[in-house]
């Protein structure tokens, strides 16, 4: 008998109780009736138990944070990285994965970037429903982060976005609704922030009218920790489960509420039977009130190093961060000949100690890592001489030390690492960006690299020696002024414990690097969507440049960038033609594309072909063009393919704001197919008609001219 048919036998207090956590990881058990209690875990990118002792984790894999997994552009491989923190999760005993997170990247400066996929919603919401039917598929539930419009962490407990559902629900809504359609979360969280003025957790549009009324939603919605200020409210907005546990206040208040007549009790029973239907999905068979139960120590007992598959994973995370390197320059200098007798140069405190991951709850106690340092020594011996070069903070990997100023330290270590490097054939900088600057609670205000690892790349491009600059950061950094004397610059994001292997099998040619990016590198931060307010001010934050963030902002606003969204180089090189784009039914708004895919180089490397959509002519601005389908390749030297796409009503659409419904404009469409937003080889133009279900576009002088509410509040947009 599932439990959810025990919801009578409860009682409004018991009912109460289920609405809120037993302290920060547990649901209330319900011993008299057997109801056992389910235990959450943080993730995304590994999981994040706690011993017991205050912040001190159990070790897990740490696999590449989700912004590096999502360089990859390949589900099955992102399916296969879920699944085995499934696998972690039930050797841990956790039930509920705290991830993935689909926030978007509006601004580069969000200190949890390296938590989010992309500034894209297509892509974003591909990647997380692989994520969550892979992880899903191992019997632990997925929680989809943060519910809604949580893009930056400055005031984040706080401050009220103010964005038009034409912008809510195009780009922040996007990929969440995705999600909920394809893959079934088992849960989703919703965000601290306002939206609208009116927060998040107790939001009735996000919560109820677009999550339940339209998208159908039956799972469970769950707080962010602490993210509950009034619970009344946010009951009868549809939040179901109050995280952490309040040692029962928040029940009392409950249970109050109810006998003044302020709460409808369907509102409790409502919320507590999505609760017991998560317990009913997280003990199939009858379990332990408690779970498995925390263990003493900050170890793993031998059973769970067994269940954990620790080894087999950290085979997995190597070759997810190989797939996830992004080469984003090359003047012929990589891969490096490792046959050749070179004498090479690794410099940097992050080739010895790698930025792996970012700090917050995400972080993961690696079971291991591999470094650069180690990986480069092991392939190279002693060809391979190493200089620090700059200071780097003592890391446990989760945790690391600021680096306390000292320009002479700093001047004696450069000096050093510049030395070095004039005496050799190539030099590899790896620099990267300190824990802090990627780590939620904070952004960064600019997006530079520390000045002292500035000043040394500035030195070491002004040598007559190869450059290889290795880059380890959660998202977008700026390249001035090293950027142009460099011979190449590989991007590693926080590609995880496996990082140094990666690097090392990319750098000696022994794997292609397999990312493309999935966030623009501006040239400038000046340049970057929203600037200059773009966090806000005085508790509010405005989206006033809507439906343009990331390349959409780029390309309306033609600016160049440094490098643009889905970029990357391979070490072979591909040819793309033959593109056929055909209209299989036109009302529906269904369109296969075809292009051949040829490996016209000597080595065998993958390419991400990239389908754009663009709508010249329309009643409202639309991006130029904006990403609808991606296919990644894998060919040998000489092999071809045939990468397909077919795109369908939705892909061509904007949302009306006078419906707020999806509308499709009859007229000319392009369709584009190219390696980069901004390398676009083929293009074709097809005609569709006007969605055949929906009212013919009002025209512009016959809107009404009543004023209208620009920003979507906790009761909705105020429809003209
Ligand atoms: C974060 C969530 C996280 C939760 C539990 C919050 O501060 O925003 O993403 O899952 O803590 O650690």
């Amino acid at each position: 008998m599932p439990l959810t048919d025990l919801l009578p036998q409860l009682s409004l207090a018991e009912k109460a109780a289920l609405l809120s956590g037993d302290g920060d990881w547990w649901t209330q058990a319900v011993p008299r009736l057997a109801v056992p209690a389910v235990e959450l875990g943080d993730g995304p990118h590994g999981l994040r138990t706690e011993t017991g002792k205050d912040m001190v984790w159990l070790p897990s894999t740490c696999f590449p944070t989700l912004s590096a997994l999502a360089a990859t552009w390949d589900r099955d491989l992102v399916r296969e990285v879920a699944a085995a923190i499934g696998v972690e999760a039930r050797a841990m005993g956790v039930h509920l994965v705290l991830g993935p997170g689909v926030n978007l990247k509006r601004t580069p400066l969000c200190g949890r970037n390296f938590e989010y996929p992309s500034e894209d919603p297509w892509l974003t919401g591909r990647l997380a429903a692989a994520y969550v039917d892979g992880l899903q598929s191992t019997g632990v539930g997925a929680c989809v982060k943060h519910f809604a419009a949580n893009n930056q962490e400055t005031d984040r407990t706080r401050v009220s976005v103010e964005a038009d559902e034409r912008t809510l629900r195009e780009l922040y809504l996007a990929a969440f609704e995705h999600v909920v359609h394809e893959a079934d979360p088992w849960a989703l969280m919703c965000s601290y922030n306002r939206v609208g003025g009116t927060y998040a957790s107790a939001h009735p549009w996000l919560l109820t009218t677009v999550l339940r009324d339209e998208w159908g939603y039956p799972g469970l919605v769950v707080s962010d920790w602490d993210a509950v200020h009034d619970k009344v409210a946010s009951v009868r907005a549809g939040l179901d489960l109050e995280m952490p546990g309040t040692g029962g206040r928040t029940d009392a208040e409950v249970v109050e509420a109810v006998r003044r007549g302020e709460l409808d009790e369907a509102d409790v029973d409502r919320a507590a039977r999505r609760v017991l239907h998560l317990v009913d999905r997280a003990h199939p068979a009858p379990g332990p009130l408690r779970g498995l139960g925390h263990r003493p120590g900050d170890t793993l007992t031998p059973t769970q190093e067994e269940l954990l598959g620790a080894a087999a994973h950290h085979e997995l995370a190597r070759r997810a961060a190989t797939a996830s390197l992004t080469l984003v320059r090359n003047t012929g200098v990589l891969p490096l000949d490792p046959s050749s007798p070179a004498r090479i140069a690794l410099v940097g405190g992050y080739a010895r100690v790698p930025r792996i991951q970012g700090g917050g709850s995400a972080g993961v106690r690696p079971t291991r890592v591999d470094t650069p340092l180690d990986a480069l020594s092991a392939a190279l011996g002693d060809r391979l001489v190493t200089a620090e070069g700059y200071r780097v903070g003592a890391s446990d990997y989760y945790q690391e030390q600021p680096v306390p100023t000292d320009p002479d330290s700093d001047e004696a270590l450069a000096d050093e690492a510049v030395a070095l490097a004039a005496g050799s054939d190539v030099v590899v900088a790896v620099v990267g960006l300190p824990l802090a600057a990627d780590s939620e609670a904070v952004d960064r205000t600019d997006l530079a690299l520390p000045a002292a690892q500035v000043s040394l790349l500035r030195r070491l491009v002004a040598l007559d020696v190869p450059l290889v600059v290795v880059l380890q950061a959660g998202s977008a950094v700026t390249m001035d002024p090293w950027h142009d004397g460099t011979a190449a610059v590989l991007l590693t994001g926080l590609a995880g414990q496996g990082v140094g292997q990666a690097l090392a099998d990319v750098l000696l040619g022994r794997a292609d690097p397999g990312g493309r990016l999935t966030e623009t590198y501006p040239l400038s931060l000046a340049d970057s969507p929203g600037m200059p307010a773009v966090t806000g001010e005085r508790g509010h934050v405005v989206y006033g440049e809507g439906v343009l963030i990331g390349y959409r902002w780029y390309d309306a606003l033609d600016r160049p960038v440094r490098y643009p969204f889905g970029h990357g180089l391979s070490y072979t090189t591909f040819t793309l033609d033959d593109l056929h784009v055909e209209v299989l039914d036109a009302a529906a708004g269904r369109v296969r594309c075809a292009v051949q895919v040829t490996n016209t180089g000597a080595r065998p490397g993958t390419q991400v072909v990239q389908v754009y959509v663009g709508d010249p002519e329309s009643a409202v601005h639309r991006p130029v063009r904006e990403l609808k389908g991606a296919v990644k390749v894998a060919l040998d030297p000489g092999e071809r393919a045939r990468a397909v796409v077919e795109l369908a009503g939705r892909d061509f659409a904007y949302v009306d704001a006078t419906s707020g419904a999806w509308r499709r404009e009859g007229g000319t469409f392009v369709v584009e197919v190219g390696v980069s937003s901004r390398d676009l080889v083929a293009r074709a133009e097809i005609e569709l008609p006007d969605d055949p279900g929906l009212p013919p576009v009002v025209r512009d002088e016959d809107l009404p001219t009543a004023p209208v509410a620009w920003a979507v509040g906790g009761d909705g947009p105020a429809r003209v």
